[in-house]
This record gives C-alpha cells, structure tokens and sequence, in this order.
C-alpha cells in the first residue's frame, strides 16, 4: 500500500515521524466503538463504501492519524479493497497517514500566500518550532504540513491549526497563536 509523497495532496504522506506521540502507537485494530461509531453513519448513504470519508475521520479523530492496519480493517468493514481506500485517504490533504504531532499547523502554499509573505512565516515556524515542512517537534507536539490554497486569499499569508483558521500573519503574531 504505497503512500504519495511531496506533491499537490502531499500532506496525507508525511514523513515518518521519529517521535512516538502517543498518537503514533495507535497502529492496531478498529474498536469496537470505533465500528459502531462508524456503522451509525451507514443510514446517509445508498451504499456501505461511501462512509469511507466519514470513517476515515472517525479513525484519526479517535487516534490521530490513519494507519496501514487502520485502512485494511476499515476497507474490509467497508467492503472495498485497501488500495481503494488508500487512494481515497491519499487524495484527501486532511487524512494523515502517518504519525502527526498533537497539533498539526497546515500552512498556505500557494500563490497569494506566496506573495504576501509565505516565506517569512515558514522561516517563523521553522526558527521556532526547529522543524520544517513534514517534520514533528521534537516534544510531539507540533506538525508542519504545507497545504494548498485555505480560500483566504485576501488575508494572505494564512494558515490552519487544527480547526483554527490564522490570515493576515505576521512572524511576530505566530509566536501568540502557538501559545494557545
Ligand atoms: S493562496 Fe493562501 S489562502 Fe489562498
């Protein structure tokens, strides 16, 4: 089950983090509760294998990331193959397939962002987080992950962490937004 690398829906194929978060070490089966959690969603839809996305992130809201073990056990609930649903997880930039930090900082790579100071922010990030686009801190705790264009364009440079959308940036700011 290959996994993409760098590319335009990169941020699912991350490098193997070294740190062992403890999200890294849910590598094992679907619970119990995960499946049910799953099953409860089957109603919305004519056909069990289009819950794939919906039970995509159920897994990772319940373990952080999505791993190979993680795609055979929901492909065969999901009655697909796991290289279907691989690619469905692998087109999707917001399914991590491999460990993540706590949180995830999803930065803007794209053009506005570009000119309105991508770089400055990506330097930030890297001079204080002492990592750089697909690496983890090393207490686990962030992830940084280039995604492409947040729809905020008039308030370039952005970003995203977690849910949290962060325009109109500045390097002096991002020190603030990491604090909370
Ligand atoms: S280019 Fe960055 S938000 Fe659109």
């Amino acid at each position: 089950m290959g996994n993409r690398e760098w590319g335009p829906y990169l941020l699912i194929s991350l490098p193997h983090s070294p740190f062992p978060t403890p999200h890294s070490l849910r590598t094992t089966m679907l619970t119990e509760e995960e499946r049910q959690e799953i099953a409860a969603e089957l109603h919305q839809y004519a056909q069990k294998r289009a819950v794939c996305i919906d039970a995509l992130k159920i897994v990772q809201r319940r373990r952080g990331w999505v791993s190979d073990e993680n795609v055979r056990d929901l492909a065969e609930f999901l009655e697909m193959t796991p290289d279907e649903l691989d690619s469905v997880a692998t087109f999707y930039n917001l399914i991590f397939r491999k460990p993540v930090g706590r949180r995830v900082i999803l930065i803007c790579d794209s053009v506005s962002c570009w000119i309105m100071g991508y770089d400055r922010i990506r330097e930030h990030l890297t001079a204080r987080l002492g990592i750089e686009l697909g690496e983890t801190s090393s207490d686990g705790e962030f992830t940084m992950l280039p995604i492409a264009c947040l729809g905020a364009c008039d308030h370039a440079p952005a970003l995203m962490i977690d849910e949290a959308l962060y325009q109109d940036l500045e390097p002096q700011g991002i020190d603030r937004i990491l604090e909370r």
